[in-house]
Protein backbone atom coordinates (compact mmCIF):
# COMPACT_ATOMS: atom_id res chain seq x y z
CA UNK A 1 0.00 0.00 0.00
CA UNK A 2 3.05 1.91 0.18
CA UNK A 3 2.54 4.28 -2.88
CA UNK A 4 -1.44 3.91 -2.73
CA UNK A 5 -3.86 7.26 -2.91
CA UNK A 6 -4.76 8.51 0.53
CA UNK A 7 -8.47 9.20 1.43
CA UNK A 8 -9.68 10.79 4.16
CA UNK A 9 -13.46 10.12 5.98
CA UNK A 10 -14.40 13.56 7.71
CA UNK A 11 -17.52 12.21 10.35
CA UNK A 12 -19.54 15.46 11.48
CA UNK A 13 -21.79 14.19 14.01
CA UNK A 14 -21.49 13.90 17.62
CA UNK A 15 -22.59 10.25 17.86
CA UNK A 16 -19.74 7.44 17.44
CA UNK A 17 -22.31 5.09 15.94
CA UNK A 18 -24.64 6.87 14.72
CA UNK A 19 -25.97 7.12 11.16
CA UNK A 20 -23.21 9.40 9.84
CA UNK A 21 -20.50 7.39 11.34
CA UNK A 22 -21.48 3.62 9.58
CA UNK A 23 -22.21 5.15 6.42
CA UNK A 24 -18.63 6.64 6.60
CA UNK A 25 -17.64 2.75 7.90
CA UNK A 26 -19.04 1.28 5.09
CA UNK A 27 -17.10 3.68 2.57
CA UNK A 28 -13.84 3.01 4.51
CA UNK A 29 -14.91 -0.64 4.02
CA UNK A 30 -15.22 -0.28 0.41
CA UNK A 31 -11.84 1.92 0.19
CA UNK A 32 -9.75 -0.39 1.73
CA UNK A 33 -11.46 -4.01 -0.22
CA UNK A 34 -9.66 -1.42 -3.23
CA UNK A 35 -6.35 -1.18 -1.27
CA UNK A 36 -6.58 2.54 -0.63
CA UNK A 37 -5.11 3.78 2.31
CA UNK A 38 -8.32 5.24 4.65
CA UNK A 39 -7.82 7.51 7.78
CA UNK A 40 -11.33 8.22 9.46
CA UNK A 41 -11.53 10.88 11.59
CA UNK A 42 -14.76 12.61 13.83
CA UNK A 43 -14.36 16.06 13.11
CA UNK A 44 -15.05 17.20 16.85
CA UNK A 45 -12.54 15.01 18.15
CA UNK A 46 -10.10 17.93 16.70
CA UNK A 47 -12.16 20.73 16.67
CA UNK A 48 -13.48 22.96 19.59
CA UNK A 49 -14.32 26.51 18.39
CA UNK A 50 -15.63 28.42 15.97
CA UNK A 51 -13.48 30.72 13.81
CA UNK A 52 -12.46 33.40 15.05
CA UNK A 53 -11.24 37.26 13.34
CA UNK A 54 -7.90 35.97 12.55
CA UNK A 55 -6.47 39.35 11.90
CA UNK A 56 -6.91 40.00 15.99
CA UNK A 57 -6.71 36.05 17.05
CA UNK A 58 -3.69 34.74 14.71
CA UNK A 59 -0.77 34.29 17.48
CA UNK A 60 2.83 36.58 16.53
CA UNK A 61 4.22 33.32 14.76
CA UNK A 62 1.29 33.04 12.82
CA UNK A 63 -0.45 30.09 14.09
CA UNK A 64 -3.88 29.90 14.61
CA UNK A 65 -4.23 30.91 18.51
CA UNK A 66 -7.75 28.18 19.07
CA UNK A 67 -6.50 25.73 21.72
CA UNK A 68 -7.66 22.52 19.87
CA UNK A 69 -6.13 19.88 17.38
CA UNK A 70 -7.44 21.50 14.20
CA UNK A 71 -4.27 22.11 12.71
CA UNK A 72 -2.77 18.81 12.77
CA UNK A 73 -6.27 17.14 11.21
CA UNK A 74 -5.41 19.95 8.82
CA UNK A 75 -2.20 19.45 8.01
CA UNK A 76 -1.72 15.91 8.75
CA UNK A 77 -4.58 14.17 7.93
CA UNK A 78 -6.34 16.83 5.15
CA UNK A 79 -3.80 18.90 3.01
CA UNK A 80 -2.02 15.14 2.19
CA UNK A 81 -5.09 13.57 1.20
CA UNK A 82 -6.23 13.01 -3.02
CA UNK A 83 -9.29 12.35 -1.60
CA UNK A 84 -11.77 13.52 1.01
CA UNK A 85 -14.78 12.27 1.87
CA UNK A 86 -17.66 14.12 4.07
CA UNK A 87 -20.01 12.27 6.07
CA UNK A 88 -22.36 14.69 7.88
CA UNK A 89 -25.91 14.58 9.25
CA UNK A 90 -28.29 16.93 7.53
CA UNK A 91 -29.24 19.31 10.79
CA UNK A 92 -31.58 21.80 9.33
CA UNK A 93 -31.99 21.30 5.39
CA UNK A 94 -27.42 22.03 5.91
CA UNK A 95 -23.96 21.08 7.22
CA UNK A 96 -23.78 19.60 10.66
CA UNK A 97 -21.87 22.92 12.45
CA UNK A 98 -19.16 20.06 13.04
CA UNK A 99 -18.58 19.73 9.42
CA UNK A 100 -19.01 23.29 8.41
CA UNK A 101 -16.47 24.39 11.14
CA UNK A 102 -13.78 22.51 9.52
CA UNK A 103 -14.52 24.21 5.87
CA UNK A 104 -14.41 27.83 7.79
CA UNK A 105 -11.15 26.84 10.10
CA UNK A 106 -9.74 26.34 6.99
CA UNK A 107 -9.48 30.02 6.21
CA UNK A 108 -7.08 30.97 9.14
CA UNK A 109 -4.45 28.94 6.58
CA UNK A 110 -4.82 29.52 3.11
CA UNK A 111 -5.72 33.53 3.84
CA UNK A 112 -2.65 35.91 2.41
CA UNK A 113 -1.46 36.60 6.06
CA UNK A 114 -0.47 32.99 6.69
CA UNK A 115 3.12 32.87 5.59
CA UNK A 116 2.18 29.47 3.79
CA UNK A 117 -0.83 30.03 2.53
CA UNK A 118 0.56 30.01 -1.13
CA UNK A 119 1.92 26.48 -0.15
CA UNK A 120 -1.36 25.62 1.47
CA UNK A 121 -3.86 27.13 -1.31
CA UNK A 122 -2.01 24.42 -4.11
CA UNK A 123 -2.47 21.54 -1.54
CA UNK A 124 -6.13 22.27 -1.12
CA UNK A 125 -6.60 22.05 -4.81
CA UNK A 126 -7.26 19.17 -7.13
CA UNK A 127 -8.98 16.42 -4.71
CA UNK A 128 -11.53 13.93 -5.74
CA UNK A 129 -14.72 14.24 -2.89
CA UNK A 130 -17.13 12.65 -2.18
CA UNK A 131 -20.24 13.23 0.20
CA UNK A 132 -22.71 11.49 2.48
CA UNK A 133 -25.48 12.37 4.25
CA UNK A 134 -27.78 11.20 6.63
CA UNK A 135 -31.42 12.10 7.11
CA UNK A 136 -34.66 11.50 8.85
CA UNK A 137 -36.61 12.70 6.14
CA UNK A 138 -36.57 10.93 2.35
CA UNK A 139 -37.46 14.61 0.72
CA UNK A 140 -35.10 15.43 -2.02
CA UNK A 141 -34.88 18.96 -0.88
CA UNK A 142 -33.77 18.13 2.32
CA UNK A 143 -29.90 17.80 0.38
CA UNK A 144 -29.76 20.54 -2.01
CA UNK A 145 -28.43 22.85 -0.04
CA UNK A 146 -25.56 20.90 1.08
CA UNK A 147 -24.80 19.49 -2.33
CA UNK A 148 -24.59 22.93 -3.79
CA UNK A 149 -22.29 23.81 -1.05
CA UNK A 150 -19.92 21.11 -1.68
CA UNK A 151 -20.60 22.08 -5.33
CA UNK A 152 -19.13 25.06 -4.69
CA UNK A 153 -16.29 24.41 -2.76
CA UNK A 154 -15.28 21.91 -5.68
CA UNK A 155 -15.60 24.51 -8.05
CA UNK A 156 -13.71 26.81 -6.11
CA UNK A 157 -11.13 24.53 -5.20
CA UNK A 158 -10.65 22.94 -8.88
CA UNK A 159 -11.68 19.18 -7.18
CA UNK A 160 -13.43 17.03 -8.51
CA UNK A 161 -17.07 15.90 -6.99
CA UNK A 162 -17.45 12.18 -7.75
CA UNK A 163 -20.74 11.29 -6.00
CA UNK A 164 -23.24 11.73 -3.06
CA UNK A 165 -25.12 9.33 -1.03
CA UNK A 166 -27.93 9.73 1.21
CA UNK A 167 -28.77 7.46 3.88
CA UNK A 168 -32.39 7.89 5.57
CA UNK A 169 -32.58 7.19 9.56
CA UNK A 170 -32.94 8.66 12.99
CA UNK A 171 -31.90 6.33 15.92
CA UNK A 172 -28.39 5.48 15.74
CA UNK A 173 -27.42 2.76 12.71
CA UNK A 174 -31.14 2.84 11.25
CA UNK A 175 -29.50 3.68 8.06
CA UNK A 176 -28.97 -0.04 7.41
CA UNK A 177 -32.41 -0.52 6.77
CA UNK A 178 -32.86 1.66 4.26
CA UNK A 179 -34.56 0.12 1.53
CA UNK A 180 -32.62 2.65 -0.68
CA UNK A 181 -29.10 0.76 0.26
CA UNK A 182 -27.38 3.75 1.15
CA UNK A 183 -24.36 1.26 2.77
CA UNK A 184 -24.22 -0.42 -0.75
CA UNK A 185 -23.57 2.81 -2.67
CA UNK A 186 -21.10 4.19 0.44
CA UNK A 187 -18.99 1.03 0.09
CA UNK A 188 -19.35 1.72 -4.16
CA UNK A 189 -18.00 5.16 -3.35
CA UNK A 190 -15.49 4.25 -1.39
CA UNK A 191 -14.12 1.77 -3.20
CA UNK A 192 -14.58 4.01 -6.65
CA UNK A 193 -13.77 7.24 -5.33
CA UNK A 194 -10.48 7.42 -7.51
CA UNK A 195 -11.34 5.59 -10.52
CA UNK A 196 -15.11 6.48 -10.84
CA UNK A 197 -15.42 8.64 -13.85
CA UNK A 198 -15.67 11.82 -14.03
CA UNK A 199 -17.10 14.31 -16.74
CA UNK A 200 -17.85 18.04 -16.31
CA UNK A 201 -18.35 19.73 -19.40
CA UNK A 202 -18.27 23.11 -21.13
CA UNK A 203 -19.74 23.74 -24.65
CA UNK A 204 -16.51 22.98 -26.38
CA UNK A 205 -15.50 19.99 -24.39
CA UNK A 206 -14.59 17.47 -27.22
CA UNK A 207 -16.52 13.78 -26.69
CA UNK A 208 -17.58 10.84 -28.90
CA UNK A 209 -21.41 10.75 -28.34
CA UNK A 210 -20.94 7.26 -26.06
CA UNK A 211 -20.20 7.55 -22.41
CA UNK A 212 -19.26 3.67 -21.73
CA UNK A 213 -17.21 2.08 -24.35
CA UNK A 214 -17.11 -1.90 -25.16
CA UNK A 215 -13.69 -3.15 -26.21
CA UNK A 216 -14.90 -4.63 -29.22
CA UNK A 217 -17.26 -1.51 -29.97
CA UNK A 218 -16.29 -0.21 -32.93
CA UNK A 219 -19.55 1.75 -34.42
C1 LIG B 1 -30.18 19.56 15.41
C2 LIG B 1 -30.77 18.58 14.45
C3 LIG B 1 -31.33 19.04 13.27
C4 LIG B 1 -31.86 18.15 12.35
N1 LIG B 1 -32.39 18.62 11.18
C5 LIG B 1 -32.87 17.76 10.25
C6 LIG B 1 -33.39 18.24 9.01
O1 LIG B 1 -33.43 19.42 8.72
N2 LIG B 1 -33.84 17.33 8.13
C7 LIG B 1 -33.78 15.98 8.37
O2 LIG B 1 -34.17 15.21 7.51
N3 LIG B 1 -33.30 15.50 9.54
C8 LIG B 1 -32.82 16.35 10.47
N4 LIG B 1 -32.31 15.88 11.66
C9 LIG B 1 -32.23 14.41 11.86
C10 LIG B 1 -30.85 13.87 11.51
O3 LIG B 1 -30.42 14.27 10.25
C11 LIG B 1 -30.89 12.34 11.54
O4 LIG B 1 -31.26 11.88 12.83
C12 LIG B 1 -29.57 11.73 11.15
O5 LIG B 1 -29.73 10.35 10.94
C13 LIG B 1 -28.52 11.94 12.23
O6 LIG B 1 -27.29 11.46 11.80
P1 LIG B 1 -26.18 10.93 12.85
O7 LIG B 1 -26.75 9.67 13.44
O8 LIG B 1 -24.99 10.71 12.02
O9 LIG B 1 -26.00 12.01 13.85
C14 LIG B 1 -31.82 16.75 12.61
C15 LIG B 1 -31.25 16.29 13.81
C16 LIG B 1 -30.75 17.18 14.73
C17 LIG B 1 -30.13 16.66 16.00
Amino acid sequence: MGDSKKLLILVGSPRRNGNSATLAAAVQRGAEEAEIHVSLRFIDDSISGFLRDCRQCRLPNGECAIEDNFRQLFFDDFLPANGVVFCSPVYWYGLSAQTKVFFDRTFCYYSASYADSAQVMEQMTRKRLGLVLASEETYPGASLGIVHQIQEYCRYTHSEFVGVVRGIGNSRSEVVRDPGAPMVAAEQLGREIFNRRYSDFRINTERSGRVWHQDDDRS
